[in-house]
């Protein structure tokens, strides 16, 4: 559980994604979030609040005179529990509201009343998004430290399609968690490799490496939460983006050297989680090999590019981390190829221990020698690495 411990103000402001924020409710909640919701009038047109009450286990506050609170100030009780304030979905009206400092029901008064974080996800029609108004206080918000939270494209209520649809409640949720982690590499520029590579023999055949990519997108994701500005590369997977983050889809290791190679030099930090083949055919056939015998030759290899060694090869490389899945030896293989690669850090695990799944034990080997990492879910683990390379960062 993510959010256990957490007080979320969650206000609910008029348009028609309000019914998916009883969705994101539900998903707090299982986090192990205390959820207060507020609703402003218009919201009670799209979904009532007894929706919320039943779904959060608290009272539902719309009115900024409501005789339950003892001392008739809910705007200022509301806020002072949070440890955050989300609005979802924020409309233009409320956004405007909020951009020009207005107080004139509960949610806008509580809002301007706060004492911690603001996080809006705005919803609304792609005309009124583009409305220069509505872009002006945008500006206003982000200058004012409030966190934007999209808004996505796509297909909107009205049967328009564009920029102002609310995010789905389960990205917004990967926000709020992100917004609770310490942003160790702000400002900081992370580039990485993640899931197998693909290298042709013919049209609908080749060699690959087992590797379903979710140690790399787990660590994506941390980098993120931590701040960075992330970029990653990645073979064939079939793993979601993490939201925030700058996705290269490449197939052989010749795409992933090339795409790597491009931006290596402008990055602070590499990491290569990929597992990239390390031979190809040297040459892949236009057609389909058929199994009559003749064709049937012996495919000849040649040996791929190493791409950590290469960046780390650059005359001002960034930070290169290496990755070590070994079936045995970890501690000798590991360290000889953090020599052999001329990178500060390996990152060692058994294939035996979380080959796939969703939990792994990884061992940390630099000059200090070797340091266990207690074992876990992939983004524990993660975000335990991202803060040890936050560490050498520090120190270079
Ligand atoms: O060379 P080896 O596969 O044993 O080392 C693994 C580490 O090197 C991983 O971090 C992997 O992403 C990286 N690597 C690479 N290019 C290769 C082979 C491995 O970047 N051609």
């Amino acid at each position: 559980m993510e959010l256990t411990g957490k007080h979320i103000a969650l206000g609910v402001s008029g348009g028609i994604a309000a019914y998916k924020a009883a969705e994101l409710v539900r998903l707090l909640i299982k986090q192990g979030a205390t959820v207060q919701v507020a609703m402003t009038e218009a919201a009670t047109h799209f979904i009532t609040p007894v929706t919320f009450q039943a779904l959060s286990g608290n009272p539902v506050f719309t009115d900024q005179w409501d005789p339950r609170v003892a001392n008739n100030m809910a705007h200022i009780d509301l806020s002072r529990a949070a440890d955050v304030l989300l609005i979802a979905p924020a409309s233009a009206d409320f956004l405007a509201k909020v951009a020009n400092g207005l107080a004139d029901d509960l949610l806008s008064t509580l809002t301007l009343a706060r004492d911690c974080p603001l996080l809006v996800a705005p919803a609304m029609n792609q005309q009124m998004w583009e409305n220069a108004a509505t872009q002006r206080n945008i500006v206003t918000l982000r200058s004012d430290g409030i966190s934007i939270l999209g808004p996505a494209c796509g297909e909107q209520a009205c049967g328009e399609n564009g920029l102002g649809r609310m995010l789905e409640p389960e990205e917004i949720l990967t926000e709020l968690i992100a917004h609770f982690q310490p942003r160790l590499l702000a400002g900081k520029k992370v580039l990485l490799t993640a899931g197998p590579t693909f290298e042709a023999i013919d049209p609908v055949r080749g060699i690959t490496n087992l590797s379903s990519g979710k140690m790399g997108f787990a660590l994506a994701r941390a980098a993120r939460e931590a701040g960075a500005e992330v970029t990653l590369v990645c073979g064939p997977v079939s793993q979601p983006t993490p939201s925030g983050i700058k996705r290269v889809d490449v197939t052989s290791a010749h795409e992933m050297h090339a795409a790597v190679m491009q931006c290596a030099a402008a990055q602070d930090v590499f990491i290569g989680v990929a597992a990239v083949a390390d031979y190809r055919p040297k040459l892949a056939s236009e057609h389909k090999i058929k199994k009559d015998g003749a064709s049937a030759t012996p495919i000849e290899l040649v040996q791929n590019p190493d791409i950590l060694a290469d960046v780390a090869a650059l005359p001002a490389p960034p930070l290169c981390v290496g990755f070590a899945a070994e079936s045995r030896n970890l501690a000798d293989y590991a360290q000889k190829k953090r020599a052999a690669k001329k990178i500060p850090l390996i990152v060692g695990n058994l294939v035996q221990h979380g080959f796939g799944g969703d939990d792994t034990m990884l061992t940390l080997f630099d000059d200090d020698g070797a340091t266990p990492l207690p074992p876990g879910p992939k983004l524990a683990l993660a975000r335990a690495l991202i803060e040890h390379i936050a560490g050498l960062l520090a120190r270079r």
